[in-house]
């Protein structure tokens, strides 16, 4: 995989792939512009060697129609203020006037544009509409990691008709990190899966069965898990038709010499509401008509110790329902136990992200990606069609 550092871009038109797809409140303002600031590196390395910066991205699932919801626009704004230069906010993505303004453009000017998703062709990679873009485009780099698990018209279509292709700076930090962590990690190796589904992570949980020292599992999913092992769950959420799948996940866990960990009490509540009634009790004794909904304060000690020795940890998917107060310490606790560990941590999800930042030790984590469904599909040991792209 060529890097953007490769090229040569002064006076090239540079068609970036960036995933600006962040969340924006009802008065469309962006709540969080992490996955803008982690491509800046890339735009003002574009900008510094004088290159014309077009950049595309999508917003959002608009299915393939106009919605003024998601527009580009304020991320066009906040770029401008951001990088101090001015940011054109093209009409549109494709088109006469698209090419007029691409035209007219000088080096070390910079054209947003607008949603990809705007036009179907974009999902369904589109051969015509690769070509519309590549059109635009001398060189073409990808920077969208957190898209790049999607075989996309600007993802995949385009990459495969753009002769000058590679990746930018955010996407290689992001295999780098990976890379390190799963093809050649410093042992002892220790994923934390948690989450709502076993179903959702099943292929994560098994490819890094065969990868990890230890396993930690928390989070609803942890409940499936103890059923299947003939404990009573109460009202928890279970995944009945994954019982078999579960035991004999914890069966293969065994033979592999995995240690595998479960947590031990649990935070039950008699609903799901932030003012329900709520207890902590052992994972053998939930209550009949009480669920789980975070671990318990024992759980959390346990899933310390397990991580004191790592040196290596992968983190996906939150420990209860932390967007519930009542039920956040569970993750808080994980977040400040990855924190304080000696090893190279790294985290990825958009929850797990989000419970990250919500206990403010973002800063201590070694790296938390930008991917939610791509950084599950690495854990999965899935190849992300867009990296593989480049690679030809
Ligand atoms: C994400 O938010 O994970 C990426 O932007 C991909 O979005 P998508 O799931 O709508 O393809």
């Amino acid at each position: 995989m060529k890097s953007i550092r490769d090229f040569n871009l002064s006076g090239k038109r540079v068609l970036l792939r960036a995933d600006f797809n962040v969340p924006m409140d009802e008065q469309n303002r962006i709540t969080d512009d992490t996955r803008v600031t982690m491509v800046l590196p890339t735009i003002r390395y574009i900008l510094k060697e004088k290159g014309k910066l077009i950049l595309c991205s999508h917003m959002g699932r608009p299915k393939g129609k106009k919605v003024d919801s998601l527009s580009l626009a304020p991320v066009a704004g906040h770029l401008q203020a951001l990088l101090g230069v001015p940011v054109t906010l093209a009409p549109d993505c494709v088109g006469a006037e698209v090419t007029a303004l691409v035209e007219k453009m000088a080096e070390g000017e910079v054209l947003l544009l607008e949603n990809l998703r705007f036009h179907p062709e974009e999902t369904a990679n589109d051969p015509a509409f690769s070509g519309q873009l590549a059109k635009l485009a001398d060189v073409y780099i990808n920077d969208a990691f957190a898209a790049s698990h999607r075989a996309h018209a600007s993802v995949v279509g385009v990459a495969e008709r753009v002769a000058e292709k590679g990746a930018g700076l955010l996407l290689q930090m992001e295999m780098d990190y990976f890379q390190k962590s799963m093809a050649d990690p410093i042992r002892p190796l220790v994923a934390v899966i948690g989450g709502a589904k076993v179903s959702s992570k099943l292929g994560a949980l098994e490819n890094m069965l065969s990868k990890v020292d230890s396993m930690i599992i928390g989070g609803a999913m942890a409940n499936t898990f103890l059923k299947s092992m003939g404990f009573q769950v109460g009202a928890s959420k279970v995944e009945d038709d994954l019982l078999d799948t579960a035991k004999h996940f914890v069966d293969a866990a065994k033979a592999k010499g995995v240690k595998l960990y479960l947590p031990v009490d649990f935070v039950v509540a008699d609903r799901f509401a932030a003012d329900a009634v709520t207890k902590t009790v052992a994972f053998c004794d939930i209550p009949s008509g009480w669920m789980a909904l975070d671990i318990g304060p024992a759980s959390a000690i346990l899933f310390q110790e397990a991580l004191q020795d790592a040196k290596t940890i992968i983190w996906n998917g939150p420990m209860g329902a932390f967007e519930i107060d009542a039920f956040a310490r569970g993750t808080m606790a994980m977040c400040r136990t990855l924190a304080a560990a000696h090893a190279l941590s790294i985290v990825g999800g958009g929850d797990s992200n989000a419970a990250v930042k919500k206990s403010g030790e973002g800063k201590n984590i070694s790296y938390m990606s930008t991917g939610g469904g791509a950084f599950l599909e690495l854990m999965e040991g899935k190849v992300l069609p867009g990296v593989a792209v480049l690679d030809c």
